[in-house]
Parts: C-alpha cells; sequence; structure tokens
C-alpha cells in the first residue's frame, strides 16, 4: 500500500507537470480524486489491510489526498491567471485601425424612375392598379381589340403558359380590368413586369411597363396632348415639347407614337436622338370604342385616352444608360452610380 501511494504520487507530479489547460487540468483530478478516481478506490482497499496498520495507512492517503488537491488548486489558479491574460491580450481592441464601413443601399434607376413617374402622375390624380404578371388570353389580347387570328398578336413574342394562360406582354391588360370593376371617371396608372421572347442591348425578356387609362365623359386628344405636355416637362425638363406621329395600336383608335424634344442637344440634332432632335418614349392613343364596349362602357357616352411606357426605355434615355442588360445584372458599381 505505502508503495502504492508513492507510486500514485509521483503519477501525479508527472501528469501535472504536462497540463495544458485548466480543462485538461479538470480531467487529470478527476481521474485522482474524483469519486471513482485511483485515491478513493484505494480509500476503499483500506478495509483490506491489516487492522494494525489501517490508521497509518490511513494517515497516508488523507496526506496524499490533501497534497494533490493543493497542488491541483495551484496550478488551477496559475492556470486560469494564464488563460486571463492570453484571453484580454486577444481581445485587446487596435483604436487605430480603419472602421468597418457598411455601405448604404440605392435606389435601383427602374425605381427611381418608377416612383418619379407615379409622383408626377399622382400629382394629376392618378390611382394606381396593379394587375397579374400571369395573364389570361382575354385581358391581355381579345379585350385589347386583338383576338386570335389578329395579326397584331405578332408584334409581341408572347410566352405562353397554356392555351389559356400566358405571361402579360403589356400592361394594357390592366386597362380592361379596371374597366370591368369601375365605372367612369377613371383615371389609373398601372405599372408592372411584361414579357417577351426578345433579347438584345435595348430589348429584354422582362421587362416593365407604365399604363395610364382615362375615361370619362367628353375626352378628347387634346387633353392627351396637354397631360404628355406636363410629363415630359417634369421627366425630362422643362423646356422639352411633345410631338404626336401616326401609328397603329388595335386598341386605340387614333393611335399615336409620341416623341419628346431631345433633351440633350435642344433638337438641334445629336447622338442620342441620332439627328432628328426628337426621341419616342410611348405610345398612346384614344380607346378604341370596341374596347369600351367590351368592357360595359357606352361608348356614345364616355370615350378615353391610354398610354404605355418602358420604364427601362426611359431610365436608359434619362441616366444616358446605352444597355438595358445593366439595368437586369445588379452590378454594385453600376448601381452606385445612383446614390441619392
Ligand atoms: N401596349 C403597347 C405596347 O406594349 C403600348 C401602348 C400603346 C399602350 C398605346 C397604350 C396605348 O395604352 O394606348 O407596345
Amino acid at each position: 500500500m505505502q508503495n502504492k501511494i508513492k507510486e500514485i504520487e509521483e503519477q501525479i507530479a508527472l501528469a501535472v507537470k504536462e497540463v495544458k489547460s485548466s480543462r485538461n487540468l479538470q480531467e487529470i483530478k478527476m481521474r485522482f480524486l474524483g469519486k471513482t478516481g485511483v485515491i478513493s478506490s484505494l480509500m476503499k482497499n483500506l478495509r483490506d489491510v491489516a487492522p494494525e496498520e489501517r490508521p497509518s495507512m490511513g494517515k497516508l492517503l488523507n496526506a496524499l489526498r490533501q497534497w494533490s488537491e493543493e497542488k491541483f488548486d495551484a496550478i488551477e489558479e496559475r492556470l486560469k491567471d494564464a488563460e486571463l491574460k492570453k484571453k484580454i491580450a486577444e481581445e485587446k481592441i487596435d483604436v487605430t485601425m480603419p472602421g468597418k464601413v457598411r455601405e448604404n443601399g440605392s435606389y435601383h434607376p427602374n425605381t427611381l424612375i418608377r416612383n418619379e413617374l407615379v409622383s408626377v402622375f399622382a400629382g394629376m390624380g392618378f390611382e394606381i392598379f396593379e394587375g397579374p404578371e400571369i395573364e389570361n388570353d382575354y385581358y391581355n389580347f381579345t379585350a385589347l381589340n386583338t383576338p386570335a387570328d389578329h395579326p397584331a398578336r405578332d408584334m409581341q413574342d408572347t410566352f405562353y403558359i397554356s392555351d389559356k394562360f400566358l405571361l402579360r406582354t403589356q400592361t394594357s391588360a390592366g386597362q380592361i380590368r379596371v374597366m370591368e370593376n369601375k365605372k367612369p371617371p377613371i383615371k389609373i396608372l398601372s405599372p408592372g413586369k411584361v414579357y417577351r421572347s426578345d433579347d438584345d442591348a435595348t430589348h429584354s425578356p422582362m421587362f416593365s411597363q407604365m399604363e395610364g387609362l382615362v375615361v370619362d365623359r367628353g375626352i378628347t386628344l387634346c387633353d392627351l396632348k396637354g397631360m404628355l405636355d406636363e410629363f415630359a416637362r417634369k421627366i425630362f425638363g422643362e423646356s422639352v415639347k411633345t410631338r404626336l406621329r401616326p401609328s397603329y395600336f388595335p386598341f386605340t383608335e387614333p393611335s399615336v407614337e409620341v416623341d419628346v424634344s431631345c433633351f440633350e442637344c435642344g433638337g438641334k440634332g445629336c447622338r442620342l436622338c441620332k439627328g432628328t432632335g426628337w426621341i419616342e418614349v410611348l405610345g398612346a392613343g384614344m380607346v378604341n370604342r370596341h374596347v369600351l364596349e367590351g368592357c360595359n362602357v357606352d361608348p356614345d357616352i364616355y370615350s378615353g385616352f391610354a398610354f404605355g411606357m418602358g420604364i427601362e426605355r426611359i431610365a436608359m434615355l434619362k441616366y444616358g444608360i446605352n444597355n438595358m442588360k445593366l439595368l437586369f445584372e445588379g452590378d454594385t458599381r453600376f448601381l452606385k452610380q445612383f446614390r441619392g
């Protein structure tokens, strides 16, 4: 027994010498002093020692236990101290380090233009209506005076989902939804995404449009022209003028294409207006009476005008962006330039 005690003492001294962390020390401590540890089991073995030797062995064992407890405590204190120092050193803050810059986000140019358009038209009393992007063939075409065999369907390369459903090719579909649900006077603005199978520097399979519709008694082409002048001045600059050119859309009669005088050169002719002094910005016209009839709006009492523009196109013109892809790639080097 005495030898065993000696041996354990040496084992503890050795183990303690190699201890690496306070956690490791805890493990060693449990191994010797724990309930089922080496010293405890030796205590139990005391029963088998000859009775006359028992008191002195007991004494030795107690001394061993006390000695090892003190040793462990002392080492623990030393380790904890070292660990704390290390932690403090590691967590030291270098106040001379440059700060982490958290960059602010910015509105996408499309959103900027959309908000600007909405605020210009809201100022004229327009309300917002947002229709669904997955549209019924009827709303996107048929009700807009473009029945199944109409050649104007070929003006737009359509993504069909089924015979009946498609991704809307124009926000004009919203005109019908509004007229079916609301009696004149109607004055709505309908922004949203549209889809066409088209892809080059000025076309994207998904883009955004802004539609406008006004229906009331006595609405004329003059009202359209007056409103467009106001819109052009607010968006492109006070000195900008508009002109209407005859065009064709199935849902308007007459139909016009609207140009604004070039805000870059003032109409003299430059690269932006391709030397013409004018830039095409939108399509418009007086709502075709077939469209009104289809929505149960009496064309002998009411008339209206409609217009539709591409938001990306307006953004590209206004900010001098030459490739539409830049508006869809989300490159922060591009987007940063629009930080207000
Ligand atoms: N929907 C037409 C297009 O996408 C644009 C348009 C033209 C809308 C004339 C109108 C309009 O409301 O009156 O090409």
